[in-house]
């Protein structure tokens, strides 16, 4: 039986946006969510690291969170272009995404990296969200399943709880392609997570939000949004801008 699971829509920014026109859409966004006296879910952006300070204004009071998209393992020390969980919390963030497809593919992150990360997250108070998903051809080489499993083994740590973790799943080949799994692939990978979550982490892993991000958009959220065991959205080209990510937040709101 599927636990009830306050959902959580992600705005993933990646690297998109100057000031001026992100702190307009942020604001944007902002005014809509300080209407809603009692939001049904949890609104969240991820914007580059630049603009963490001009939105943590921007949306202030709005109920909406502030997160990074990656963090170094470590606090603080010789890293040159990183930044530390420490510092997003600083910086206003209450969340970080880690493991994302394109810090995997991007920079050769293996998932003891991302475990490391997601602890450091913790460390700073902060949720990490664990990104996994296969590519187009683990896909087609049937081997969906047992990569999510490996990936989810090797990058939860000890310690993981509903509170400090959110696990994303995006099929590598989804992600701003356009193209998304049928809804019944999509609850079957969510219900092999939760199944392995709740073996692993018991009560704490029936609670632990599973968000789906790939290709999410206005059109498709509702009908992704209400599969069992989907808890919310990881949106990247959809959320840039407040007229597409709105109707995506309202699908859960
Ligand atoms: P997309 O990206 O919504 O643009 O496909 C999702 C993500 O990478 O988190």
């Amino acid at each position: 039986m599927a636990a009830k699971v306050r959902p959580l829509i992600a705005g993933n920014w990646k690297m998109n946006g100057l000031k001026s026109a992100a702190l307009r859409e942020a604001k944007k966004l902002a005014t809509r969510m300080r209407k809603q006296s009692r939001p049904g879910c949890d609104v969240l952006l991820c914007p580059p690291s630049t603009l963490l300070a001009p939105l943590h204004m921007a949306i202030k009071g709005s109920r909406i969170a502030l997160g990074g998209q990656d963090c170094h393992a470590a606090a603080s020390g010789a890293h040159t272009g990183d930044i530390s969980a420490e510092m997003l919390a600083d910086a206003g963030c209450g969340y970080v995404i880690v493991g994302h497809s394109e810090r995997r593919a991007d920079h050769g992150e293996s998932s003891g990296q991302v475990r490391a990360k997601a602890l450091a997250a913790h460390r700073a108070g902060l949720r990490a969200i664990i990104c996994v998903g296969e590519t187009d051809g683990e896909r087609k080489r049937g081997q969906t399943l047992t990569v999510v499993g490996k990936q989810l083994t090797d990058s939860l740590a000890k310690g993981c709880t509903a509170r400090n973790t959110i696990v994303a799943y995006e099929p590598v080949w989804a992600i701003g392609t356009g193209l998304t799994p049928t809804v019944d692939d999509v609850a079957q990978v969510h219900a092999f997570i939760r199944a392995r979550l709740r073996g692993r982490f018991q009560d704490q892993g029936l609670g632990m939000r599973l968000l789906y991000g790939g290709s999410v958009k206005a059109s498709n959220a509702a009908e992704l949004m209400a599969v069992e065991n989907v808890n919310g959205a990881l949106v990247g080209g959809a959320s840039l801008t407040a007229g597409d990510f709105w109707p995506i937040v309202k699908t859960c709101i």
